[in-house]
């Protein structure tokens, strides 16, 4: 089986993820979340939001998804987020024009027009790639959901948010005074996006209603430049790859953070923000050797950014992701809504006003849970297991009786709940052999799993089990909380119990 299918199929199979819709005729674009990975992105959401709120300072909000359509007149989306489309005039699938381009005449459409696009279709006799029927018209499809908000003719023009980042732009004036105006400020919002996506194939990579975790820094432009604990991060080492390098035709590199920094590629703002992002991606347990730092080029940047780097995971099963992309916004967006709205969206700090820049640090929630998904899947011996960290692993810690009799059951359930009580994510299973159980809450990424037996109602010790060496040591149960504490915090095994043999 492909690596891809085979991610698809445990992840069904084991309820981290499905295609909605799936009684009636599906529909692309869509995933429901089940037991085990709606846990997993709670987790890699945690991770996300206590980062910015307890470390970086940052102020969360919520605000609607659904809006009225005036934000996005003056964030430019009404008009430029668009991408380029045809159709198949003989079954009708649509396409996204440059990219059916690309693939099937193997040449470069960055930066093309729709008519140059139309004219390299002709040129090159791209086809449907489903019917092999000839394609219309290449037109610029807008990707917002729009809606109307209320009946009648009142009714106003609405929209799905396609982004969180403008519903935290309007608020701007109100964050300031709630976060006495004190510069930079950070705002985080986490929550759900839209966008009407042509034709997603990829997955959780491609959905058309997906989760965010957006930060808006607004600052004085002349503090994008610095960042007060740069020095911390500067001797990050990744694969990068420059604007410059792609435009080139050069291949990524391994480089020094501090060097792009030296040599002016990138601010030290930028860059402690994508070195922070690659710790958080390594404390989820995406694997550090498939992360890139790239920085867009000129040609593809959004229209409201001057510079824009990504960190990307070099997937084996789905290709290049995307998993956060940081922006310098300048003051674009303020100054747009201040015009739309006529309200000011200037401060004024130490006697002088200015309409404050942003750095924006934006993640998807979703893909993260694949590049989790596809880092920690191991398979050795016929046991195929999730190497979670503890933090993401949907469940910390499972309890299980040896057999379902003599009192065992009850003297694990009150295990478990002894464990609930102390916070931990825990379950408990005894649906099956000891093995089943085992090889199920390997399959769930479950880190550690405990054992009642017959020698637990003699001297109250437990098993306790690593879920990926498979070593297990005896526990006294008076000693489990801060034993269980130590192992979920890294420490191994036999460094807390003698081994059982
Ligand atoms: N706010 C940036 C993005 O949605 O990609």
């Amino acid at each position: 089986m492909k690596l891809a299918d085979k991610i698809l199929d445990i992840a069904k199979r084991r309820g981290f993820f499905w295609p909605s819709f799936e009684i009636y005729q599906g529909c692309s674009g869509f995933y429901t979340y089940g037991p085990l990975g709606a846990l997993l992105k709670l987790h890699i959401e945690s991770i996300i939001r206590d980062h910015y709120i307890n470390k970086e300072g940052c102020l969360l909000i919520e605000a609607p998804t659904l809006t009225i359509e005036d934000p996005w007149i003056a964030s430019g989306h009404v008009g430029s987020f668009t991408d380029m489309t045809t159709e198949c005039e003989k079954c009708g699938e649509p396409y996204r024009a440059d990219h059916l381009v690309e693939e099937q005449a193997g040449i470069d459409t960055e930066g093309m027009s729709m008519k140059q696009i139309e004219d390299q279709i002709r040129k090159h006799k791209v086809k449907c790639p489903r019917c092999g029927g000839a394609l219309g018209k290449v037109y610029d499809y807008n990707l917002m959901f729009k809606t109307y908000i209320g009946p009648g003719k009142n009714k106003l023009s609405g929209a799905m948010r396609p982004e969180t980042a403008q519903t935290t732009y309007m608020p701007f004036k109100r964050l300031v005074e709630i976060g006495r105006k004190r510069f930079p400020l950070g705002v985080l919002q986490i929550g759900r996006s839209f966008r009407n996506e042509i034709s997603p194939r990829q997955g959780l990579v491609r959905l058309r209603e997906f989760s965010q975790a957006e930060v808006q820094f607004f600052m004085h432009p002349k503090d994008k430049k610095d960042h007060p604990d740069f020095n911390g991060v500067r001797n990050l080492k990744l694969m990068t790859w420059t604007k410059n390098h792609q435009t080139k035709g050069k291949k990524p590199e391994m480089l020094k953070i501090g060097d792009l920094v030296k040599e002016k590629v990138v601010v030290k703002r930028i860059a402690y923000h994508l070195a922070k992002s690659v710790e958080l991606f390594r404390k989820m347990g995406i694997d550090e050797k498939r992360m890139r730092l790239r920085q867009h080029r000129d040609d593809e940047r959004s229209f409201y950014s001057s510079d824009t780097w990504d960190v990307e995971f070099v997937s084996d099963a789905f290709g290049r992701i995307e998993l956060v992309g940081i922006a310098d916004r300048t003051d674009y967006d303020l100054s747009r809504h201040q015009e739309l709205s006529g309200k000011d969206m200037g401060v004024n700090l130490d006697g002088k006003n200015f309409v404050p820049h942003v750095i924006e640090v934006a993640y998807g929630i979703d893909r993260p849970v694949l590049c989790v998904i596809e880092s920690c899947l191991k398979e050795s011996r016929g046991r195929t297991y999730f190497t979670f960290p503890p933090s993401v692993a949907p469940y910390q810690v499972a309890v299980f009786p040896l057999v379902r009799k003599d009192g065992l059951p009850e003297r694990a359930r009150s295990v478990f709940r002894s464990l609930i009580d102390e916070g931990f994510f825990a379950l408990y299973d005894e649906a099956g052999s000891i093995g089943r159980l085992y090889y199920r809450q390997d399959e769930a990424g479950t880190a550690a799993a405990i054992t009642i037996d017959y020698q637990t109602m003699k001297d109250d010790s437990i098993t306790l089990r690593d879920r990926d060496s498979q070593k297990q040591i005896r526990v006294k149960m008076t000693e489990l909380v801060p034993v269980l504490k130590r192992f979920l915090k890294g420490e191994k095994i036999e460094s807390l119990g003698k081994l059982i043999k």
